[in-house]
């Protein structure tokens, strides 16, 4: 534990998504005792997954810091509600007394879920999580649709979240801003149109919830060492399921359940995805799959020549160093270097 007192720190995924940002975050919560957690995205497309001891939990609204017991939980006004999942997940993780929703925040209506599961392009030529994002996205573009004020059923979490971070920023306590998806699904700067509903680069993360340019001290990006991508659209580096196989990977979405596609390290990609991402340090996920002799692995020293040459080739690729090293799905199965860099 060291001090990283008055940091604004976000957390996005450089990649195609599920890079392991839920992990990454649920760590970093730990040992920076942030007071506010705020989820920044597209909505209840992305599905975290933090592993705590046993117990395995997938979070799509809630942010994944829940499992950090001492923060408000913050879902700012550029993500999308689905006040269902919701509700449910609250009950689920027992997080109703501190968990809050910006009033602004756009709805999604069992009508935007019938409309992307329907849609040929979406469902077929896209690839979507038939979640609804898309068609409600599309909705608040065109300015129709119910807000989370609007919905009785959240109002005893509604808050002004950009006044409540701001607030907390001014006094010194540390934040994190949770993003959601990967860099390479952007609207903007992913491989469009095979893209989600909008920007997810770590810009979009703090005007999500409501945290100006100048407040931002710390941009985590996290790369997995394999990446992967669910759905359809190009995927330079993907691998056949020969290669996967003998490699022992194989992996399932959250919300969809789908079998993701897996490909090797992208390090043009890697270093473009941290440059518009404004990447002060790096975290790798996924070390345990370049070098199984370290998974589980909490020191530097404990890690394999291997799997230290990935790491030196991956920071040569970002620019950036590489400061937390995932070396497991569960929260403690991490090298955390950060005070070795510094802020
Ligand atoms: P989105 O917000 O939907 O993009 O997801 P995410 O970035 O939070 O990732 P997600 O939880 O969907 O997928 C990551 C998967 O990798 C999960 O199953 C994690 O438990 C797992 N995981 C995370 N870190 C590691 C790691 O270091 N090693 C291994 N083997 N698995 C990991
Ligand atoms: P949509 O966001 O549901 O419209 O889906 C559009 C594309 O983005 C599809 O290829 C999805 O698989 C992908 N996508 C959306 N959210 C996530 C995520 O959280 N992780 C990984 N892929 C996602
Ligand atoms: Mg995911």
């Amino acid at each position: 534990m060291y001090d990283r007192i008055m940091t604004c720190t976000i957390i996005v995924g450089g990649f195609f998504g599920d890079e392991g940002k839920g992990k990454i975050v649920a760590h970093i919560a730990h040992q920076d005792r942030p007071t506010i957690i705020a989820r920044g995205g597209v909505g209840p497309n992305a599905g975290h997954t933090v592993q705590v001891g046993d117990r395995q939990y997938g979070v799509r609204m809630v942010p994944s810091g829940f499992v950090y017991p001492d923060a408000r939980l913050c879902i700012g006004a550029g993500v999308l509600v689905d006040p269902r999942v919701l509700l449910r997940e609250l009950d689920e993780v027992h997080a109703q007394d501190r968990c809050f929703v910006d009033y602004r925040c756009g709805i999604i209506d069992e009508e935007h879920i019938a409309r992307d599961k329907k849609s040929e392009h979406l469902r077929d030529t896209i690839g979507s999580t038939g979640t609804g994002c898309g068609p409600a996205n599309a909705d608040r573009v065109m300015r129709i649709g119910r807000l989370a004020r609007d919905v009785p059923e959240l109002a005893p979490y509604l808050l002004d979240v950009p006044a409540a971070v701001n607030a907390e920023i001014d006094g010194g306590a540390a934040v994190l801003i949770e993003g959601t998806q990967g860099f390479g699904i952007s609207l903007y700067y992913g491989t469009y149109p095979f893209v989600t509903s909008k920007d997810t680069s770590a810009s979009q993360m703090a005007s999500d919830v409501g945290v100006g340019p100048t407040s931002i001290d710390d941009v985590v990006v996290v790369f997995k060492a394999y990446p992967t991508r669910v759905g359809e659209g190009p995927f330079s580096t993907e691998m056949g399921h020969d290669q996967s196989n003998a490699l022992g990977i194989q992996e399932f979405g959250t919300v969809t359940h789908r079998e993701r596609r897996i490909g090797c390290w992208d390090g043009e990609m890697a270093r473009y995805s941290a440059m518009v991402n404004g990447c002060t340090q790096a975290a790798i996920t996924g070390i345990d799959k370049v070098d199984p002799d370290c998974f589980g692995a909490t020191e530097w020293s404990k890690l394999s020549t291997k799997a230290r040459d990935f790491i030196r080739c991956a920071e040569d690729d970002i620019g950036r160093p590489v400061a937390l090293i995932s070396t497991g799905p569960e929260l403690t199965q991490i090298v955390d270097l950060r005070a070795e860099y510094g802020d």
